[in-house]
């Protein structure tokens, strides 16, 4: 009664977070290298033009690019199995519209494989991780365009053909149910409703073009999945979720409907089309009710149809709560929306710590979908401090990480198909939502600094030592210790 044998443990981080190297070996320049460093308190900025003088962490990120085999040793270290990852849409394709793939780019991430593998880790790779060439923004506003299909399917393309053999698992799209949210609109599909500079928390939104956007999306990633198993039959193509799951705040059953119609929208609308091959009913009184209009041609239904996703992920960082009151106030500091819940403490960024959340989530999409699924992202970001001695003691982060472990346990237990867990950012990286070094998840401190100082030395923190341990003795020193 204990973790699956071959479970994949290991940890998970996104290129254009750890990378830098923003101009090196033939980049292009991608909506996240418009954006500013930020904080807990004040909103990076999305900077179309560049600003002399200004910080742009994901430009020197923590030099992942020119320190990979170092990072990678690290991990094989703690024990890793698999090594999530993304690829750089702008190092294959610049521009994101050119016919012919960047060379030097695909021998970056051919060398990246090869090093997992000298490991023996298994690499899973993450297609689109929130940064669209920004190349497509400007020419025809990313995904809101069904040309972007194009693109995005002969990129697919090009990776899949080079990697054949040497990867068996990829993502389409990272979180992207977020696209669901105003945040998701610029952060993972591209879209700049107006290409001026503004704060990151304060984009002008545009519900339709995102749901079209999402829409051409679906289309990509069923094509994709086709396309995948066509060249390489070992592949496998899964989507990748934030699974925020959200309970009803009072057992009124008001509350309890608002909670279903959230998590139907939030939590469940993006992964039904991409597990069963077609838009759920329900989805469409939403559209009617927010006038949302969803162009679609004769053969989109079947393309959906032909492309569902062979497996599921998500990450999982808090839970919400859901109430028909509009006078609740609204959940500050929890990206997503909904409100507190009563019984939760949060990180010092205000999400909502929920262990047993993992396990009840994992019930409910093994129910749903019949699917193998992986978490492949979890973990808590917060203000890690190196003491007198050099050591790094976030036995906060070991506490997190124990407890969530232990619930994905019992999900396990419940008769969930559990295949792996990727912990975020393994390594010390820049924050997706606030742009920002002081947001530390790794097991490996680097030292990087928001004010742009630090040598970029990376040093093992207590949980690296804790994890190798739980990787070594697949989990069962957490279950009888
Ligand atoms: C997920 C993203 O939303 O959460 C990552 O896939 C992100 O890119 C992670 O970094 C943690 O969020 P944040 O904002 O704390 O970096």
């Amino acid at each position: 009664m204990s973790f699956p044998k071959n479970f994949y443990w290991g940890g998970a981080t996104a290129a254009n977070q750890l990378e830098g190297g923003w101009k090196e070996g033939g980049k292009g320049i991608s909506c996240s290298d418009i954006c500013t460093g930020g904080s807990a308190v004040k909103s990076k900025r999305i900077t179309p033009v560049l600003e002399e003088g200004t910080f742009y962490p994901s430009h020197e990120a923590i030099d992942h690019y020119h320190r990979f085999r170092e990072d990678i040793a690290l991990f094989a270290e703690m024990g890793f199995k698999m090594y999530r990852f993304s690829i750089a849409w702008t190092r294959i394709f610049p521009n994101g519209d050119e016919a012919e793939p960047n060379e030097e780019g695909l021998k970056f991430y051919e060398e990246v494989i090869e090093e997992c593998r000298k490991y023996g880790i298994e690499p899973m790779i993450t297609i689109s991780h929130y940064e669209v060439p920004f190349g497509l923004t400007k020419k025809w506003n990313s995904w809101t365009d069904r040309r972007q299909i194009d693109c995005f399917l002969n990129y697919c393309r090009v990776i899949f053909t080079r990697c054949k053999g040497k990867v068996k698992y990829w993502l389409t799209f990272n979180e992207l149910n977020s696209a669901t949210t105003p945040m998701g609109g610029f952060l993972n599909q591209g879209i700049l409703n107006e290409i001026k500079a503004m704060d990151f928390t304060a984009q002008e939104d545009n519900p339709q073009n995102r749901f079209q956007g999402l829409h051409h999306q679906f289309l990509a990633s069923a094509l994709a999945v086709k396309l995948a198993h066509e060249i390489d039959p070992e592949y496998q193509v899964g989507c990748m979720q934030i699974m925020a799951t959200s309970y009803g705040l009072t057992c009124r059953p008001e509350d309890q409907l608002a909670n279903q119609q959230k998590n139907h929208v939030m939590n469940w609308f993006c992964s039904d089309v991409q597990c069963r091959g077609k838009y759920p009913g329900y989805i469409w009184r939403y559209f009617g009710e927010n006038h949302i209009r969803i162009h679609m041609e004769p053969q989109d239904e079947q393309i959906l149809a032909g492309g569902p996703v062979d497996f599921y992920t998500c990450s999982y960082y808090m839970s919400i709560c859901e109430t028909a009151d509009p006078e609740a106030q609204s959940g500050k500091g929890n990206l997503i929306g909904g409100v507190p819940n009563p019984y939760l403490k949060a990180s010092d960024w205000g999400w909502q710590i929920d262990p047993e959340g993992l396990r009840y989530s994992l019930n409910e999409i093994w129910d749903r979908y019949q699917k193998p699924i992986f978490v492949v992202e979890n973990g808590l970001g917060a203000r890690d401090v190196i003491d007198e001695d050099g050591k790094v003691r976030d036995e906060y982060r070991i506490d997190y990480l124990r407890q969530h472990i232990i619930q994905m346990h019992e999900a396990v237990l419940d008769g969930v198909d559990l295949r792996g867990y990727t912990p975020w950012g393994c390594i010390d990286l820049v924050s997706a939502s606030t742009g920002e070094m002081a947001k530390r998840y790794g097991f490996i401190f680097v030292e990087r600094y928001d004010d742009g100082t630090g040598d970029f030395s990376r040093r093992r923190k207590e949980s690296f030592f804790w994890y190798k341990d739980v990787i070594a003795a697949n989990g069962e020193n957490l279950l009888h210790g």
